[in-house]
C-alpha cells in the first residue's frame, strides 16, 4: 500500500517528536527517521530541515553523504547483501556475487525490475569466520555458494 505524502509527514513528525530536540542532530534525526520508515522519503529532508532549523540543502547533504540511506524510493520488500571485504573476496566471494546477479537480473547494486529485492555490496558484515557471507532480509547467512545463494533467494515470497 502506497502511503499518501501527508501520512508519511505525520510519521516523520511522530519520529522527531521523540527525540531529544537539544541533543539530535540532523544525522540522528536522518538515522531515526530511516530505521522508522527505512527510507528517507523527501518529506523527511523538509521535516528534518525545519527540525533543525537549517536549510534543505544542509539536510540534502548529510543525507547523500551516507551510501547506507535509501534515499526517495520506498524500500523493496527484500534486501540481500553480498559482502565483497577482503576475507570473503579471498574465499569466493566473486562467485556468489556473480550468481546473485545473474538470478537477480541485475549488472550492479540495486533494485530489480519487478521492485522486489534491492541488492546491495557490503564491504564487511562482521562475520569474516564465516566467509564469504551474504544477509536477506538483515540475517546473516555464512559459507555461502554461488547454489545455496541462488536458493535462498529462490525461497523469497
Ligand atoms: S569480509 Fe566479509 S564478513 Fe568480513
Amino acid at each position: 500500500m502506497v502511503k499518501l505524502s501527508s501520512e508519511i509527514a505525520i510519521e516523520i513528525r511522530e519520529v522527531l517528536e521523540s527525540l531529544d530536540t537539544k541533543k539530535s542532530t540532523v544525522l540522528s534525526a536522518l538515522l531515526a527517521i530511516h530505521d522508522e520508515l527505512h527510507y528517507l522519503p523527501k518529506e523527511a529532508i523538509e521535516e528534518v530541515a525545519s527540525y533543525k532549523d537549517v536549510s534543505i540543502n544542509d539536510v540534502w547533504g548529510v543525507a547523500t553523504f551516507y551510501t547506507n540511506f535509501r534515499i526517495s524510493v520506498p524500500p523493496t520488500k527484500h534486501q540481500v547483501e553480498v559482502c565483497w571485504g577482503p576475507t570473503c573476496h579471498l574465499m569466493g566471494a566473486g562467485a556468489v556475487l556473480g550468481a546473485v546477479q545473474r538470478e537477480l537480473d541485475l549488472s550492479d547494486e540495486g533494485d530489480t525490475a519487478d521492485g522486489r529485492v534491492c541488492l546491495k555490496y557490503n564491504t564487511c558484515i562482521g562475520a569474516c569466520s564465516q566467509a564469504p557471507v551474504m544477509m536477506v532480509d538483515h540475517k546473516i547467512i555464512g559459507k555461502v555458494t554461488s547454489e545455496s545463494a541462488i536458493k535462498l533467494l529462490k525461497e523469497l515470497d
